[in-house]
């Protein structure tokens, strides 16, 4: 399809509505459209898939990420199916968009951290979805665990292990990670805890089951104001914060970030 300047049949005073930015899940662009377009959203779905070539289906995000699976509420507009494969780095994820949690704006800091994963560490993933932070992580010769709590996204990530190869590195475990304490006994060399909004203090359940030295990369949602305060409250329970950074936006004011972290 030829890219469209405009969407089509939207009155000049709505244009200033339309979505500049969207999201591209493998061959799925997922935007937002408001309310006011409504009326013309079909309009707008055709002027988002001209811009990219590999678009085969194109979602309406119409709420936000709800509940404990952390899945949106989406419209199909263009296509038939939410079933997608998305590439990143050399790994590819199958998934099915209505499902599961997938954010692709993660992919440079799964990067990042996967580099610093050693071969033959043993490494917890909780909160691991269809598995981009876990597989990368397999692929350098780790021992995983991936804990997740949605058996969609659980189904999703045994397909993704078998996708990318790391069948003898990772054990998919189906489970709520409030259990961890219970379920796990583990001197792991290094916990990436990609935190949903509002359970922090999970930080805590995983601690014990990190050794002396490991590492620990802990995802949080904060004000830059509240840096601060993280610090020196992973301080107080006896973690050593080498680095952190932001790496998202989730509302004004609010970014995404990691604090990587040794255990003292
Ligand atoms: C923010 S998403 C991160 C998913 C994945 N790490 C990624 O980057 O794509 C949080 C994930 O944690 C899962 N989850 C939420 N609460 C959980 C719990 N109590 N125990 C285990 N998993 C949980 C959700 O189903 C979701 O897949």
């Amino acid at each position: 399809m030829k890219s469209l300047k405009y969407p089509a049949d939207i009155p000049e005073d709505l244009l200033h509505l339309v979505p500049k930015r969207f999201d591209v899940i493998g061959d799925i662009a997922v935007v937002s459209i408001p309310a006011e377009l409504k009326a013309h959203k079909i309009s707008v779905a055709e002027y988002v898939a001209s811009k990219r070539g590999n678009i085969r289906s194109v979602l309406n995000k119409v709420t936000k990420l709800e509940g404990d699976h952390r899945v949106a509420g989406f419209e199909l507009l263009i296509g038939d199916s939410t079933l997608t494969t998305h590439s990143e780095f050399g790994f590819r994820y199958r998934m099915d968009l209505k499902d599961v949690f997938f954010n692709g704006r993660l992919s440079f800091e799964r990067k990042r951290v996967a580099s610093m994963v050693r071969e033959g560490e043993d490494v917890l993933v909780p909160f691991c979805g269809v598995g981009p932070f876990a597989i990368p992580a397999a692929t350098r010769g780790a021992n995983v665990i991936a804990l997740e709590k949605n058996p969609e996204a659980c189904k999703w990530l045994a397909v993704n292990i078998r996708l990318n190869h790391v069948e003898d590195n990772i054990s998919p475990v189906l489970a709520d990670a409030s259990c961890i304490g219970n379920l796990l006994k583990a001197d792991f060399d290094r916990a990436i805890i990609p935190t949903p909004y509002g359970m922090d203090d999970f930080l805590g359940e995983v601690l014990p089951l990190v050794r002396r030295g490991g590492n620990l990369h802990f995802y949080t949602f904060k004000a830059r104001e509240q840096i601060d305060d993280v610090i020196g409250n992973c301080s107080e329970m006896g973690l050593d914060v080498t680095g952190y950074r932001r790496c998202g936006n989730v509302a004004p004011g609010i970014g995404r970030w990691v604090f990587d972290m040794v255990k003292l």
